[in-house]
């Protein structure tokens, strides 16, 4: 084949497949974004805190239950409801001697400190709901996710 043929011939496949190939290309940068999020979490950066399979369940079973604290916090909020929002945010996220145990078991000390501040400013959180005010409330609730999001931010288990 001379090579004036082939030369139009590549430009004949080129133009009939113009469509098609902003579809290719719409799809290809779909792959790729995927492809990326995929390697993030391969180099997931965040220290490991090397749990056994039966802590992992209990951490995970525990977190479960702070993430349900913090919308029936909020619900009674709305509602009004602030004493039940204290006994919630003191017994369900506050420093009890359980949470204490849990913290100190993990062999991180940073992460042993991450979690006791949390479980202070849930303490804190329950003693401002106490007082009845919506914004001192939802400030405090604010502080208090801090910690949630610092923490999953730094460990992963
Ligand atoms: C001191 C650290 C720490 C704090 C504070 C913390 N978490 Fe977690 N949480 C973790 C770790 C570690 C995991 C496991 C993450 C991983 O391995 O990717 C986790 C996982 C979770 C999960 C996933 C549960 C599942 O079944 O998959 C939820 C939901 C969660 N946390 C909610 C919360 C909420 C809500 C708060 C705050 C009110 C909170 N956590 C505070 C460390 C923490």
């Amino acid at each position: 084949m001379k090579p004036v043929m082939i030369f139009f011939g590549v430009i004949c496949t080129l133009s009939m497949a113009v469509p098609s190939y902003a579809k290719d290309s719409a799809d290809g940068m779909e792959h790729m974004m995927m492809h990326q999020h995929m390697m993030g979490e391969n180099t997931d950066s965040r220290t490991s805190l090397h749990l056994s399979p039966q802590v992992k369940q209990h951490q995970l079973a525990n977190m479960r239950s702070h993430l349900e604290a913090v919308r029936n916090i909020v619900g009674l909020i709305a509602e009004g409801k602030f004493d039940e929002a204290s006994n919630i945010a003191h017994d369900k996220l506050g420093l009890t001697p359980e949470m204490k145990k849990m913290c100190n078991m993990f062999g991180n000390d940073d992460f042993k400190k991450l979690g006791l501040a949390f479980h202070q400013s849930a303490d804190e959180l329950g003693d401002v709901l106490k007082k009845g005010n919506v914004q001192a409330s939802l400030n405090a609730l604010h502080t208090t996710m801090n910690s949630c999001v610092q923490c999953h931010a730094t460990f992963r288990q």
